[in-house]
């Protein structure tokens, strides 16, 4: 299998805009397909997940203009085909490895009035679990099928749907966002309770699309409550992404951890529902000196900032269920900062991170232990002891997109480098993570292939 080779770094020097957030793409390709009329998107993310997107909602009768990437203006125009508009997509509909799309679309096609469509996608996605979704929209009247009762190909059939209401069982967004689109088209109300907030882009750019909905924030101990109704059509006129965050992070920890580093990152999304990290970083010792946010503003309802990183030392830390959804996708990067640290670095209640692209909680421990780490798996999370420093060698990302670009890090901050097998999957969100590295580090990586 083809490995790329990354090579410890001198610094990470520099300023450089992320690439556009992932999660915010797939709504605003979904939100703008279910929308009347056209949607202008700006900066809107070129990666396989989100090509995905496009490609689905080509297939249900959307009409996507696609203009040259990063240049002035809109880089993308869908027309809609409204709220009850969906095509029927005889081929079937393919999410790739698309998590976020394989979750959400369901809610939006279980309420049109007729049609029938079944969403697969590749080898990954065939893993992920769907039953999260299908059981509250089966409440709500949908009729849906999976394989074995929980798994993709996911086949759903058009049915008059009412509302709910539904407490998630797991703390998750894309579950949340699933029932948030279904109850736009849902006879009276549907409540969503989440114990843990989770990331709330949805109803975000839903409130943007002209969409009534009512939100009692979490206090204490009380969940998070959300509530929509059956709305006649979502008006969307623009949406510009920011950059993503989760993307963005692995580029703060490689400037964290590599001494004399002085990194810039501009116009980030820093939504505090996916910023948990740096809540965490804090607790880890990492003053304003070397993190910290600077000419914060919002855009298309999302805080945006750019984001100053600089070398840290830093200290071993606890996360636990309360904290990991805000942290979720970037968990893999802790287990490789509390390598560094001082002291245990330990993260429990994170048994979701086995239903990620991949389990990353046996993919994680097993990698960085193949490259020195001491690092142990447990059913919610992991233990790392912290010994100041990684040897380096060979690892596989295991298909999981989020893991080759951890070993990219890790080679970086490690004393003898690391060949990422399987690199590629890095494409899935970050298709320009080698050349943006190359530039920050003034180093080639070296393809092994
Ligand atoms: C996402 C939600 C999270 C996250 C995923 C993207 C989203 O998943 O891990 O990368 O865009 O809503 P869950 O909802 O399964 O926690």
């Amino acid at each position: 299998m083809a490995g790329v080779w990354f090579e410890p770094a001198e610094r990470i020097a520099g300023s450089l805009t992320p690439p556009p957030d992932k999660s915010i793409s797939h709504r605003a390709a979904l939100l703008a397909a279910m929308s009347d009329g056209t949607v202008g998107v700006r900066n809107y993310l070129r990666s396989a997940d989100t090509a995905s997107t496009l490609d689905a909602v080509r297939a249900l009768g959307a009409q996507v203009a696609e203009r040259e990437y990063g240049g002035p203006g809109k880089d993308l125009e869908v027309t809609g085909v409204g709220l009850r508009g969906a095509r029927d997509a005889r081929a079937g509909i393919d999410v790739g490895n698309a998590g976020t799309l394989l979750r959400l679309l369901p809610g939006w096609l279980a309420g049109q009035r007729k049609g029938s469509w079944t969403i697969d996608g590749d080898e990954g996605i065939r893993r992920r679990p769907v039953d999260r979704i299908a059981s509250p929209l089966r409440e709500m009247g949908a009729a849906i099928e999976c394989r074995d009762g929980r798994l993709p190909p996911v086949r759903v059939e058009g049915r008059h749907l009412r509302g709910i209401r539904y407490e998630l069982p797991v703390a998750s967004a894309q579950v949340k966002s699933c029932l948030l689109l279904a109850a736009l088209q849902a006879e009276g109300e549907t409540t969503v309770l989440e114990p843990l907030p989770t990331r709330d882009h949805t109803e975000l750019m839903l409130k943007e699309a002209g969409v009534p909905l009512r939100i009692e924030q979490a206090g204490g101990t009380e969940p998070r409550v959300v509530v929509a109704e059956e709305v006649l059509r979502l008006s969307l006129n623009e949406v510009t992404v920011p950059g993503d965050f989760s993307s963005a992070a692995f580029l703060i920890v490689a400037a964290l951890l590599v001494p004399g580093s002085r990194l810039i990152l501009e116009r980030v999304g820093v939504n505090p529902t996916r910023t948990g990290l740096l809540r965490v970083l804090r607790r880890m010792g990492a003053t304003a000196d070397s993190l910290d946010f600077h000419r914060s503003g919002v855009v298309s309802g999302e805080r945006v900032a750019d984001v100053t990183v600089g070398h840290a030392q830093l200290d071993g830390t606890a996360v636990g269920a309360g904290e990991v959804p805000l942290v979720i996708d970037e968990l893999p990067l802790l287990a490789l900062l509390g390598a560094f640290a001082e002291g245990n670095t330990v993260v429990g209640g994170a048994g979701e991170l086995r239903h990620k692209e991949s389990d990353r909680i046996e993919t994680v421990t097993a990698a960085l232990r193949s490259l020195g780490a001491s690092i142990e798996a447990t059913d919610d999370g992991f233990v790392v002891e912290g010994k100041g420093h990684l040897r380096g060698g060979s690892m596989d990302a295991a298909g999981d997109h989020r893991l080759a670009m951890l070993g990219a890090i890790a080679g970086l901050v490690s004393r003898e480098g690391v060949e990422v097998r399987g690199f590629d999957a890095a494409a899935v969100s970050y298709p320009s993570f080698v050349s943006d590295l190359e530039m920050l580090t003034g180093a080639r990586a070296a393809d092994r292939g």
